[in-house]
């Protein structure tokens, strides 16, 4: 997998070398401090990332991992999920917020989405809840938080475990409180493509009850509790050194870099005023971080192939929500059964969108964009 320059592209969706030559004095510092170190796995800078992602998380503890998706799985282990209960999570997301809930044995049960900000609708979750329900896993869908004071109500009266899935939301607000804070447990991918992006797979979770990080550190270390002592039965979720040295480079930058996505973010929403398309939207409680800039548009597929031939390469997520995926049929979820999520399925494109992006590529963009979506 892979976005980039090629000849035929004017404006990538993603520009990863730009943003490693505006840093590469730090990186490759930081690759040689571990090479000199020979300390590979779980070593100094990787436990120093978990302190600084903390800190800048807001929560007591930061618990480092091989992804996102060990840290969604690990995060439902620790909050005691297992065969035969449930799991309130939405069906628009990336497989993985599903898929990790498969994983303890336990049962998704799935909730539509607010069509505003593409998140879990607070108000479609009572009804999914039954006597088998542990917990309620919330997705920040594109760096937009989900609406979580009402999620975190209806948790607390019927004593469920509220796990963010924050994979796209690092630095994202909800009133003021950071993304991966709010519930019990917070769970972040490092993904190259992410705001926050290891060179490698990468991922943590985030956590001020020092049971479940307790938890979670023996879980990633094939349950150990003191070396080849097993009290769990635990899984090779480790983080690499490498990661953590060029994540805690990265996350130096992180806040500029947010600023400048939001920057472009501002051009887009200014040049596209007139664009037949519908913006995305940033409610008034939420810091969105827009790990994507997804618009709705209703001939979505035309549109895409029209800017794919003028040289702009967008981006679908997802063209298919999770309950109508092959490999979920067994939920028995039909189609017709999410009217929200089907909807924005068919109508989301994101645009490219970097910190990196020149005023010239918004520009491209956005003047292809409104020709294009004029004759549609
Ligand atoms: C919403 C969401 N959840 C979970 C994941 C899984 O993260 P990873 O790819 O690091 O396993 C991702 C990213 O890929 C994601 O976007």
């Amino acid at each position: 997998m892979g976005f980039g320059m090629t000849d035929s592209i004017k404006v990538p969706y993603l520009d990863l070398r730009a943003q490693y030559q505006s840093i590469k004095p730090e990186i490759d510092a930081a690759i040689a401090r571990v090479l000199d170190s020979c300390q590979f796995v779980l070593g100094a800078e990787v436990a120093a990332f978990e302190r600084e992602f903390a800190a800048y998380c807001g929560t007591a503890e930061c618990i480092a991992l091989n992804s996102g998706t060990s840290a969604l799985h690990l995060a439902l282990l620790a909050a005691g999920v297992g065969p035969g209960d449930e799991v309130i999570t939405v069906p628009f997301t990336f497989v993985a917020s599903v898929a990790a809930v498969v994983y303890t044995g336990a049962r998704p049960v799935l909730v539509d989405i607010d069509p505003r900000s593409f998140t879990m609708d607070p108000a479609s979750i009572e009804a999914a809840i039954t006597s088998r329900t542990k917990a309620i896993l919330p997705v920040h869908l594109y760096g937009h938080p989900a609406d979580m004071d009402p999620i975190m109500d209806v948790a607390r009266r019927h004593r469920l475990v509220v796990i963010e899935d924050a994979a796209q939301a690092h630095g994202a607000k909800y009133k003021g409180r950071p993304a991966g804070s709010i519930g019990e447990i917070g769970c972040f991918s490092f993904y190259p493509s992410k705001n926050l992006g290891a060179y490698g797979e990468g991922g943590a979770v985030t956590t001020s009850n020092p049971e479940y990080a307790r938890t979670i550190r023996m879980l990633r270390d094939w349950g150990q509790d003191r070396k080849y002592h097993h009290v769990l039965r635990g899984f090779n979720c480790r983080m690499e050194e490498f990661q953590g040295a060029i994540l805690r480079v990265k996350l130096r930058h992180l806040e500029q870099w947010t600023g400048a996505r939001r920057a472009v973010v501002a051009k887009y929403n200014q040049l596209l005023a007139d664009c037949d398309v519908e913006r995305p939207i940033e409610l008034p409680w939420a810091r969105h971080v827009y790990h994507v800039y997804t618009l709705r548009t209703k001939d979505r597929d035309g549109l895409q192939a029209a800017l794919q031939a003028e040289g702009i390469q967008t981006a679908v997520h997802y063209a298919l929500p999770v309950h109508l995926q092959p490999a979920y049929a067994d939920l028995g979820y039909s189609r017709g059964a999410f009217p929200q999520s089907e909807k924005a399925a068919k109508e989301v494109l994101s645009l490219p969108l970097y910190p990196e992006m020149t005023d010239d590529q918004i520009q491209k963009v956005s003047q292809a964009l409104t020709s294009l979506a004029a004759v549609r």
